[in-house]
């Protein structure tokens, strides 16, 4: 999988998520076997940039190249700036976002909304490309409703643009996240353009993300939500396509560590405060599905400080690992 100059090490990309796709969390998956790892999307309005967010959205110390920035807005001009500013501060490539139906992007007519008014998509692509010397990508919905699914002739406008890859979540606007994904929309653009095309959308388990590549014919497929507590799911996916057998799932020994680590890259980054809010979230995955699993969230989503969060979520897996080891 080539993305302009860069040569991807496998076709296993993270999906964009705000709030999730942190520094930390992009790190992780990486190093758990993602081919590449999209950064939660930074506003196009140059007034939000000298935020603590936005500051720490554009943060890429450290990262495993190619490090890709999604950018999100409806003005031209305004997107051409925010891939340059991007740009400047080490994006590598910048990824459009035209396939996030929340509702703060599409009221200001941006995000999915766009692909409402081809016109326009044709105008900030071209203004982007425009802008910058590193490689643009898109990511979009099927359409906006199942009655206009235009992906089809947003994907052309974009090969037209000079975008050099095109992600398609298997869904319209309309569907929010209801329903099942439908690939059949982006077999068909994949048939239609010459660019690569990554297929994304209820990827759950290596079984299905080799379905996926096989029935689309996709380049590369993009997973989101699968990834959430489960970062180690590029490494069984990568295995399963290279070797066609499933990898044992990790120990709880091995989701402890990785957890840990996670934890302390995440209080380094965000500082206690703001850690420890962000940790709650991504130690209720970890432990989703774990006996004991509830008690211990709603007693850990209460306390307020690292050493607090880390000795209970500690104290926990420890639990679980003996359990295991009896068990065994
Ligand atoms: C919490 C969350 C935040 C998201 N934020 C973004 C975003 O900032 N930009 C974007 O293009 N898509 C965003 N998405 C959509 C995902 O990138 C992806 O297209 C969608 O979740 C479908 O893939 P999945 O079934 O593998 O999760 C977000 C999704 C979730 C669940």
């Amino acid at each position: 999988m080539r993305i302009g100059p860069y040569e991807l090490p496998n076709n296993l990309i993270l999906a964009p998520m705000a709030g999730v796709t942190d520094r930390p969390f992009r790190q992780l998956c990486r190093d758990l076997g993602a081919g590449m790892a999209v950064s939660e999307m930074v506003s196009s309005n140059s007034l939000l940039w000298g935020s603590e967010k936005t500051r720490r959205r554009a943060d890429h110390e450290g990262e495993t190249e190619p490090k890709s920035v999604q950018i999100a807005g409806a003005d031209p001009r305004m997107m051409a700036e925010a891939a340059r500013h991007n740009a400047d501060r080490g994006a590598q490539i910048i990824d459009i976002n035209m396939g996030c139906p929340a509702k703060k992007v599409c009221n200001v007519m941006a995000g999915s909304a766009l692909l409402r008014d081809e016109a326009l998509v044709g105008r900030i692509l071209e203004a982007v490309v425009g802008a910058v010397e590193v490689p643009v990508t898109l990511k979009i919905r099927t359409g906006w409703d199942k009655a206009s699914r235009n992906a089809v002739r947003i994907a052309r406008i974009a090969e037209q643009a000079g975008v050099q890859a095109l992600a398609i979540h298997g869904r319209t606007r309309a569907c929010g996240y209801k329903g099942e994904a439908e690939y059949d929309t982006i077999a068909e653009v994949k048939t239609r353009v010459g660019i690569p095309v990554i297929a994304n959308g209820d990827i759950k388990s290596p079984e299905k993300a080799k379905q996926v590549l096989e029935y689309t014919g996709v380049d590369a497929v993009m997973i989101g939500r699968a990834a959430q507590g489960r970062p180690w799911i590029f490494r069984e996916i990568a295995h399963y396509l290279r070797t066609g057998e499933r990898l044992p799932e990790p120990s709880v020994e091995e989701i402890r560590r990785i957890m840990i680590g996670h934890l302390h890259n995440l209080y380094a980054f965000y500082g206690e405060y703001r850690g420890v809010r962000i940790a709650r979230k991504h130690i209720s995955w970890y432990s989703k599905g774990q006996p004991g699993g509830a008690v211990f969230r709603d007693r850990v989503n209460r306390v307020e400080t690292v050493a607090e969060q880390l000795a209970l979520t500690e104290a926990f897996f420890d639990g679980l690992a003996e359990r295991e080891a009896r068990a065994a």
